[in-house]
């Protein structure tokens, strides 16, 4: 069974975390991350696990990974675990607008599939970045939490 990070990054803070998911979960065997513009249907067969990210984008996720959302099969994602995660502002400000993670996460559990842990926010101090110091990490203990005892 494979896991598939796939992900979206303007200005690659995005990419970094994903990265960082993807290294984390690297003990396992399999473990394949991709931009989203790079997903073909193949890498949607026999999947174990997928884990969705996105920069937060007016409190939604980009629309690619919108795209990728909407299209994705149902049968694909029915009752295979999923996870999700965003890269947004710290601000409490933006906090009415929302953020990407959830909604990621209600999209995946609408298709049926079984969310593991809870969405997660990693933050980026501008609209540029760089990610605030230690995001890394908290990335890649997330992914490592979400999957114990579960893979
Ligand atoms: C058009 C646009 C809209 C944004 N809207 C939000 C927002 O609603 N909430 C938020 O927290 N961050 C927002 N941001 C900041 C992004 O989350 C930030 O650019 C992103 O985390 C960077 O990730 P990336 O390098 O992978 O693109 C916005 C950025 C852009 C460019």
């Amino acid at each position: 069974m494979k896991t598939l990070i796939v992900y979206d990054s303007v200005f690659g803070n995005t990419e970094q975390i994903a990265l960082a998911i993807g290294d984390a979960l690297g003990f396992k065997e399999n473990v394949v991350t991709l931009r989203v513009s790079e997903i073909k249907p193949e890498h949607l067969t026999e999947l174990g696990l997928l884990i969705v990210g996105s920069p937060t984008q007016g409190g939604r996720p980009t629309p690619a990974i919108q795209d990728f959302l909407d299209k994705i099969a149902k049968p694909t994602i029915r009752g295979i675990n999923v996870a999700a995660f965003d890269t947004r502002f710290s601000t409490k400000l933006v906090k009415i607008f929302g953020y990407a993670a959830a909604r990621i996460a209600d999209s995946l559990k609408k298709n049926g599939g079984t969310l593991l842990g809870s969405p997660e926010g990693f933050f980026v101090t501008g609209k540029e970045g760089p990610l605030k110091e230690g995001e890394l990490e908290r990335a890649a203990n997330w992914a490592k939490v979400i999957v114990k005892g579960k893979m």
